[in-house]
């Protein structure tokens, strides 16, 4: 079986999907077999992937056709030991519709059920909210990671995720939801509201915030820009050594090997 992890934060533009899909390829870099699903309507997976052309087939099947098995929406873009389930909800009509069927929070992790031995791991890009489809990702995760950006807001974003992520396990008290970190990313030790924002978290969250902090690199907007992780466009960069280094230590930490 899979270990299923997703990315979450209520709060947008923290590099969720920068994160996912760097820490996924990270995973098939390494010779692991990865699935990335994106619950995200925004579609942000496909584009930085750099797959143009709509999907006829994708999260919309996963949530409206039950009878469409998994194995007929997950897509190939060429990349080794990767594969993807894009999200293809176009119209409101249907965001509507799978948010109603997304009410079932389980539903999610009884269609990744139908092919969760494939593979590793299976990575999950949730949109910024506290919406159905975020709860159905948390709901079929092993490991949920929490990216932050250290400004202003970040400390009371984080309380809120916290409050939030308690109220989730009430809810689900025979699930075990387990908060594998938080990730700062966008880092940029040059700044000081940066560093103190830094030291409160570690302060306060020591055993909860990874060790890897994943810093501002040029070469990461680059390589979305282009359709590629920063790990395949250069691995020589600051922010491809992060992102594995992210990988390692979610492996060691969790004993995922
Ligand atoms: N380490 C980084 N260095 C520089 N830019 C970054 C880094 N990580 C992410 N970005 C950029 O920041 C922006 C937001 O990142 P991303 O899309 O991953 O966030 P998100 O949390 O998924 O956003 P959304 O809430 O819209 O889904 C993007 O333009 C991305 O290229
Ligand atoms: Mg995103």
């Amino acid at each position: 079986m899979a270990t299923i992890i997703s990315f979450v934060s209520q709060k947008g533009g923290v590099g969720k999907t920068t994160s996912a899909i760097n820490l996924a390829t990270a995973f098939a870099f390494g010779g692991y077999s990865v699935l990335m699903v994106d619950l995200d309507p925004q579609s942000s997976i496909r584009f930085s992937m750099g797959v143009q052309n709509n999907v006829s087939r994708g999260t919309q099947e996963l949530f409206l056709d039950p009878e469409m098995p998994m194995s007929d929406l997950i897509q190939e873009t060429g990349q080794e030991n990767m594969e993807f389930i894009f999200s293809n909800v176009e119209t409101l009509e249907n965001e509507r519709a799978v948010l109603e069927i997304g009410a079932n929070a389980t539903h999610l992790l009884e269609r990744i059920n139908e092919v969760s031995d494939q593979y590793d791991f299976i990575v999950i890009d949730a949109p910024s909210s506290t919406n159905n489809m975020a709860i159905n990702a948390i709901y079929a995760s092993d490991l949920i990671i929490l990216p932050l950006q250290c400004e202003n807001l970040a400390i009371k974003s984080l309380k809120r995720f916290l409050r939030s992520f308690n109220e989730l396990k009430s809810i689900f008290p025979n699930k075990d939801l387990r908060l594998a970190g938080i990730l700062l990313t966008m880092f940029d030790r040059k700044l000081e509201i940066h560093r103190r924002i830094g030291q409160q978290i570690y302060k306060a969250l020591s055993d909860s915030v990874f060790e890897t902090i994943i810093p501002r690199n040029e070469a990461i907007v680059e390589s979305s820009a282009l359709g590629k992780s920063v790990i395949t466009y250069n691995l020589s960069t600051i922010g491809a050594t992060a992102y594995i280094r992210l990988m390692n230590e979610l492996v060691d930490k969790f004993d995922l090997r």
